[in-house]
């Protein structure tokens, strides 16, 4: 089949990155005869230097044409400057609301051969940690009225129940496929958004009877993370409060290095990308670790093209270069050697059967 693709390298250590994922996504097309027709795009301080917007309108139009997005990161000291409206990282908030990506799936899991890498005691992850954390994308705080006057400055949170009911759907049929438990993080005691929030998914909950849903509130969540971590399956939450469990979430695995993204609207479209960000003092220096990007092309591979066995694939190359000792300096522990980036890709191209 053909499948067009963009791709918005970004900024720092983006480009390499994505680089080795295109690596592997072309070997995948090879071994089961697909075609990937890649558009490459411009978005972030890239963009700010090249066009003077952090995303330019073609970049936009050309997204909506495609089956999918591949993004790298963006933002870097140069741009910290920039108001808020012009930063690259508003070029990601606005990708996120143009292409109404409502849907941010993080999987936080452990892999067995990098388990020393947890922080937390060993009898706390026993038998692996494999959490997904379902984070509303599109509203919240992020994207309410927001201004500043003088020595004032405010930013609304608003939710209407149709946002929160598409991502309690999403959450409980991730949960489905899974281990069937939904938990929902919110602020009820405080927030009215957060009431609104858990009177809609315990509505929604209705439709999936096998699926066992619990409430926590967010700082309640943040504690149960590092000292019962697997309890959890699926969580679900409104979008703040998602951005920061899921970095919580995701350095309780030992390797933020190593996690993907899926940010998904209807029809399964979606833009995929590394968890982590553009790490500038590492940038074109060939230290980066691709494994993030190249396992959020296994997303996109799963949840926007339908192809199971090709994104079983990438995974399994994945975990077989991790057997074998490939280990970028950011998962190294041992006496192992550290590879470059393209090293990292190359075996794991290498490993696609
Ligand atoms: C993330 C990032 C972004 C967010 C930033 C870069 C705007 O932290 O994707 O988690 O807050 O959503
Ligand atoms: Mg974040």
């Amino acid at each position: 089949m053909n499948f067009k693709i963009a791709v918005i390298k970004g900024d720092g250590i983006g480009p390499e990155i994505v680089d080795e994922a295109i690596k592997v996504l072309n070997k995948v097309g090879e071994k089961y005869y697909h075609n990937f027709e890649f558009t490459e795009l411009l978005a972030g301080g890239i963009a700010i230097d090249k066009t003077g917007h952090n995303l330019p309108e073609e970049t936009l139009e050309a997204c909506k044409k495609s089956n999918a997005v591949i993004l790298g990161a963006v933002g870097g000291p140069k741009w910290d400057s920039l108001p808020g409206n012009d930063r690259p990282e508003k070029a990601l908030l606005g990708l996120r609301k143009e292409l109404n990506l409502y849907s941010n799936i993080r999987p936080a899991m452990m892999f067995d051969v990098l388990k020393d890498a947890c922080p937390l005691k060993p009898e706390l992850v026993k038998g692996g940690l494999d959490i997904v954390i379902v984070r509303e994308l599109t509203g919240g705080i992020y994207f309410g009225k927001k201004f500043t006057k003088n020595d004032y400055a405010c930013d609304y949170m608003e939710y209407s129940k149709y946002e929160i009911e598409r991502i309690a759907h999403q959450a409980f049929k991730i949960a489905e496929a899974r281990n069937k438990h939904v938990t929902s993080v919110d602020k009820a005691n405080v927030l009215e958004t957060s009431r609104l929030w858990r009177k809609t998914v315990a509505e929604v909950s209705k439709s999936y009877p096998n699926v066992k849903l619990d409430n926590l509130y967010v700082d309640n969540a943040a504690m149960q993370l590092v000292i019962n971590p697997k309890q959890f399956d699926v969580i679900v939450t409104e979008n703040m409060f998602g951005d920061i469990l899921s970095d919580e979430a995701s350095m309780i695995t030992g390797s933020i290095g190593m996690l993907p993204s899926a940010s998904l609207g209807d029809n399964n479209f979606g833009m995929y990308e590394p968890i982590h960000g553009s790490a500038p003092d590492i940038a074109g220096q060939g230290k980066a670790n691709p494994i993030a990007t190249i396992l959020s092309i296994a997303m996109m591979l799963k949840y926007t093209l339908s192809l199971h066995k090709e994104a079983e694939s990438i995974e399994n190359a994945v975990k077989r270069a991790l057997e074998q000792g490939a280990r970028t300096a950011d998962i190294r522990k041992y006496e192992e050697k550290i590879i470059t980036t393209e090293e990292m890709g190359n075996i794991i191209a290498g490993n696609i059967e």
